[in-house]
């Protein structure tokens, strides 16, 4: 089956002029980004701050558009579409949450007339509108708050009329920006829930940008994103076949694997992590064995202090010492261990 979101070698370059006359710098917020995402998938994706995520997110909703690469959504190739065009894939095709509950919903309307909006401005019949946002805001857990203003409403239950605005015109995608972000704990998982029944039982697909590790339980697949690309995946292993019947899974029980991307070429992004556990600076020996291929550093090209003075932020195993050759065995394992993420 044809996957419902392909991005190939998607790039996005923000510059900023500071005047007419004066060109400001440029920011390379993706640069040959790969994603491949099938139809009725939920995926997570993570990154660092500034990694490019929201720019992903932005570009796939038809908000903005990238400065080069290819980006199909349902067949439809959103670099070739008129503005006009844009605006109907938009109101048609995708729904949104953001992460400020304060963005997703007017003030001064209840939550029934906000999940209504996008219907109306697609001149679905009064009725229509009105039972179909009654639903929704069912489905969202909400059946007792229909006639609330957001103000009257936790960030929780914000959050859940957000969703149903976004459900509002049966959307191919939706697409959540960090929607926990405002939220504790236990309103995370609720709206997590929430995410995975709309996923299951609507069939829609979803990509869910998260600073939460725990997003993992959720999704099909985790993928971060690193400096502007697709770096690594993480999969559950035990439960990948069992699709359509997350509810029934013990959560506890699931096992995750962690997986490089190739881009369309066959590039990897071999994380800076492992790079520092081998000293491996600009050059690798590869060589092909019964296993697969094996990457080794090489002589005259270790890994310099300045490309040490690396941005990963994991206090766990970053370490800002040269690691010395002791420590460096602990580094290994440290990294075997989270990289194959066992009984996460
Ligand atoms: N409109 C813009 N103009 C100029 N630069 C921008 C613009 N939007 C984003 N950027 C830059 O592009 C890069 C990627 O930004 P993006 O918002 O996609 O990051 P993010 O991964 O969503 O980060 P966060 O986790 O903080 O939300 C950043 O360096 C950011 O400063
Ligand atoms: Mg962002």
């Amino acid at each position: 089956m044809e996957p419902l979101i392909t991005c190939e070698n998607l790039v996005k370059i923000y510059s900023s002029s500071i005047s007419r006359y004066h060109k400001g710098v440029e920011v390379v917020a993706l640069q040959g980004l790969d994603l491949t995402v099938a139809q009725g998938e939920m995926i997570g994706i993570v990154g660092e701050s500034g990694s490019g995520k929201s720019t992903l997110l932005n570009i796939l909703g038809g908000l903005d558009r990238p400065s080069a690469g290819k980006v199909l959504v349902a067949g439809a190739n959103l670099l070739e579409m008129s503005a006009e065009e844009l605006n109907l894939y938009r109101l048609k095709k995708v729904g949104f949450v953001w992460q400020q509950t304060t963005r997703n919903l007017v003030p001064y309307l209840s939550a029934l007339e906000n999940v209504q909006i996008p219907m109306r401005i697609h001149h679905i019949p009064e009725e229509q509108c009105r039972q179909r946002a009654t639903q929704l805001l069912e489905i969202t857990g909400l059946a007792d708050r229909l006639q609330h203003l957001p103000g009257q409403l936790s960030g929780g239950e914000q959050q859940r009329v957000a969703i149903a605005v976004a459900l509002a015109n049966q959307p191919d995608l939706i697409l959540a920006d960090e929607p926990t972000g405002e939220l504790d704990t236990i309103n995370s998982a609720r709206i997590y829930e929430i995410l995975r029944n709309i996923n299951r039982d609507l069939g829609a697909t979803l990509i869910i940008v998260s600073h939460d590790p725990g997003i993992s339980r959720y999704v099909d697949r985790v993928v971060l994103i690193r400096d502007g690309k697709t770096s690594t995946e993480t999969v559950r292993v035990t439960l990948a076949i069992d699709h359509h019947n997350k509810n029934q899974q013990d959560p506890e029980a699931d096992k995750y694997e962690e997986l490089l991307m190739l881009d369309s070429v066959g590039r990897v992004q071999i994380p800076k992590l492992m790079l520092d556990a081998l000293n491996i600076g600009s050059r690798v020996r590869a060589e092909i064995n019964q296993e697969g291929i094996t990457l080794k550093p090489v002589d005259g090209h270790v890994r310099s202090a300045i490309n040490r003075d690396t941005t990963f932020k994991d206090e766990s195993i970053y370490m800002e010492e040269e690691p010395v050759e002791e420590t460096r065995q602990t580094l290994i394992q440290k990294f075997k261990n989270l990289w194959r993420m066992e009984g996460k």
